[in-house]
């Protein structure tokens, strides 16, 4: 498929190893490409372009820019975004305005009619993202997924499956208001168990 990764930081440039690998093509958006083209050397066969040009021809979008300004860019460019599959991966932190709503609905309120929002790889460090495997279990790693579409959502199971990763449907969007507090408590189980090192993951075992 023809993924667009809007923002082209560490988590964009390390979802684009994996999905090159499995034959999907990318293209990155970003507010200034022209200074942006370095990054093409570590990724071959991807492009860059600007946010609006990449939106145009993606099949897909992966929104990989910090999460304040998720809704700001959902807004402006709503007629875009609207009937196309988008994965919302932002994080909110301190950044919610209440409980009450998570990130993603955010985005999904903020493209607004035709919104096709699945929240994932929320939980996932990009430290491990060229890491589906633990090294130290052997186990593989579980990405955590929501959203209100089934087909939709079969498409990013399968985005995540050609990462190498087990992904795990956690139900409908509104339940990213729980993923989105599984971050913060997972960076808190990390400086306390993993060396702050970024390398731990939840996982379902049954
Ligand atoms: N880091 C992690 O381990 C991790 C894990 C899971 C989820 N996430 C989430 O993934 C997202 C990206 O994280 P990251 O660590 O990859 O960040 P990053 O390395 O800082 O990259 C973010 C990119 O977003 C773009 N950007 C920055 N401010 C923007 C704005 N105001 N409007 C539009 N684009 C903007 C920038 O690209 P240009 O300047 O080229 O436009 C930048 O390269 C965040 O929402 C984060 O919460 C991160």
């Amino acid at each position: 498929m023809h993924i667009g990764l809007i923002g082209p930081g560490r988590m964009a440039l390390n979802l684009a190893h994996g999905w090159l690998k499995t034959g999907h093509s990318i293209q990155f958006g970003s507010r200034q490409p022209q200074a942006r083209t370095h990054i093409l050397s570590d990724v071959p066969g991807a492009t860059i372009a600007s946010n609006a040009e990449t939106l145009q021809t993606a099949e897909i979008v992966v929104l990989a820019i910090p999460f304040v300004a998720v809704a700001p860019f959902a807004r402006q460019y709503a007629s875009l975004l609207s009937n196309k599959l988008v994965i919302d991966i932002s994080n909110p932190f301190q950044h919610l305005p209440d409980n009450r709503i998570s990130g993603p609905e955010i985005t999904a309120q903020a493209i607004g009619m035709g919104a096709r929002v699945v929240a994932a790889f929320k939980a996932t460090f990009w430290e491990t993202l060229l890491e589906p495997v633990s090294p130290h279990t052997d186990t593989v790693r579980d990405v955590f997924y929501v959203g209100d579409d089934r087909a939709d959502k079969e498409i990013v199971a399968q985005l995540i499956k050609d990462l190498g990763f087990n992904p795990v449907d956690c139900g409908p969007l509104r339940n990213a208001r729980i993923l989105d507090g599984m971050v913060p408590l997972l960076l808190e189980l990390d400086r306390r168990y993993g060396s702050d090192a970024h390398r731990l993951s939840w996982k379902l075992l049954g």
